[in-house]
């Protein structure tokens, strides 16, 4: 057999997806791990892919998605995010995951580097391996409640460094950054000009703190005077927001004048979304907003239950401030290799839950819960989590 690409072996395994792949094969397992909304799919979303279907749309579309979903993405994207952007700045992609990829694709090269969080999720590693790009971690530490250190990051640039990826609310943590800190960012951006990827697929997902888009930011505070978006690339989805993980739906949003570009790039890696995955989307922006406020409310109910339980017995965790998840300390328990203890707790207690070194060195001694769940499934899973002595 001929060889792989010489880099292709070094893309790692996700952490989170191998607890997934032995929980598929087992009976009873609380399913705590992956990033799933426990909420279903709204029916006016679903009655809208179902017509699509009947209406027979199921052929090629526009590589950049069907014109009526970019222009309610183009009002959505100024009404609540504070973007504003034409249609050809706006991209339909497979999940934020592909827009995340799409964003490295069209800006790093072979051996360039690219700042990421850590614990940060565990795709912004894959995506940047598959394209012979380093990533660099940068930490985010319960010391400094979660929020990057600029003195860090200033160490940290290189002369191969392009990019800095930034998630807020964060996947694991549930940082959420302020308009302050997404302004430190961007200026470190600028100094060292660098491409900005920023990961908004939490963004309905804040407790407290309101959510800031760093392209809002950048097109706002821009020294010269086009006032356009001028580093920063959006990753959004309609995954969590919509309980649509299935449905694979996200977007891309980029600085002006490169549609041309994008669609050769769209082109040549997906063609295009499917159409009625689409117009879910579409309905999903479009119609009652109510199930995505009732979902964070549940989310967060589950967050207090869960807190409560975990104080009860003593176990230790950070709080979030976004998000749906919870990080929480085993570090009493797994002897230096939380990715082995998870293994065995899924086996043994056949609970599901995510190893923190998943998303990083930090992660070592972690595991991340999801609160998205059965308060049930919560509860019980989090009984069977050992205690420190
Ligand atoms: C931070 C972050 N970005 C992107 C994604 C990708 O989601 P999707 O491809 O389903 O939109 C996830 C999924 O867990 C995530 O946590």
């Amino acid at each position: 057999m001929p060889s792989l690409a010489a880099h292709i072996p070094s893309v790692p395994e996700s952490g989170i997806r191998r607890i997934y792949e032995i929980a598929a094969h087992l009976d009873g397992v609380i399913s705590l791990g992956v990033g799933e909304p426990d909420v279903p799919v709204a029916p006016h979303i679903a009655a809208a892919a179902k017509a699509a279907w009947d209406r027979d749309d199921t052929n090629y579309n526009p590589n950049g998605g069907i014109p009526a979903f970019r222009r309610a993405l183009v009002e959505k994207l100024a009404a609540d995010n504070g973007i504003h952007v034409d249609v050809e700045q706006v991209w339909a992609t497979i999940g934020g995951t592909q827009a995340l990829h799409l964003a490295m694709q069209l800006t790093l090269a072979d051996g360039d580097e690219l700042l990421i969080p850590d614990p940060g999720y565990t795709t912004f590693t894959m995506s940047a391996k598959m394209l012979n790009a380093r990533p660099i971690p940068y930490s985010l530490t319960p010391e400094r409640g979660f929020m990057p250190s600029i003195a860090e990051l200033e160490t940290l640039v290189t002369p191969r460094t392009r990019m800095l990826v930034v998630n807020s609310p964060s996947n694991p943590l549930g940082a959420v950054f302020s308009r302050e800190v997404l302004g430190e960012l961007l200026a470190f951006a600028r100094r060292h000009d660098l491409w900005i990827l920023s990961d908004e697929v939490y963004e309905h997902f804040t407790w407290g703190s309101p959510h800031i888009s760093m392209a809002a930011l950048d097109a706002e505070t821009r020294m010269d005077a086009d006032g356009g978006i001028e580093r920063v690339f959006s990753a959004f989805s309609f995954s969590k927001s919509y309980a649509m993980t299935g449905i694979r739906v996200g977007y891309l949003v980029t600085p002006s004048g490169m549609a041309a570009t994008m669609r050769n790039m769209q082109e040549a890696s997906v063609g295009c979304v499917a159409q009625p995955d689409q117009y879910a989307a579409l309905a999903a922006l479009q119609g009652p907003q109510e199930h995505v406020a009732e979902a964070a409310a549940h989310y967060r109910a589950n967050y207090a239950v869960a807190t409560a339980a975990l104080d009860a017995r003593g176990i230790r965790y950070l709080e979030p401030t976004g998000a749906f998840y919870l990080w929480v300390d085993v570090s009493h328990a797994t002897d230096g290799d939380v990715a082995s203890w998870a293994e065995r707790f899924l086996l043994e207690e056949r609970v599901a839950v995510a190893p923190g070194s998943a998303f990083g060195r930090s992660g070592e001694g972690w595991i991340r819960l999801c609160l998205a769940a059965a308060e049930a499934d919560l509860l019980s899973g989090i009984a069977k989590l050992p205690a420190p002595r």
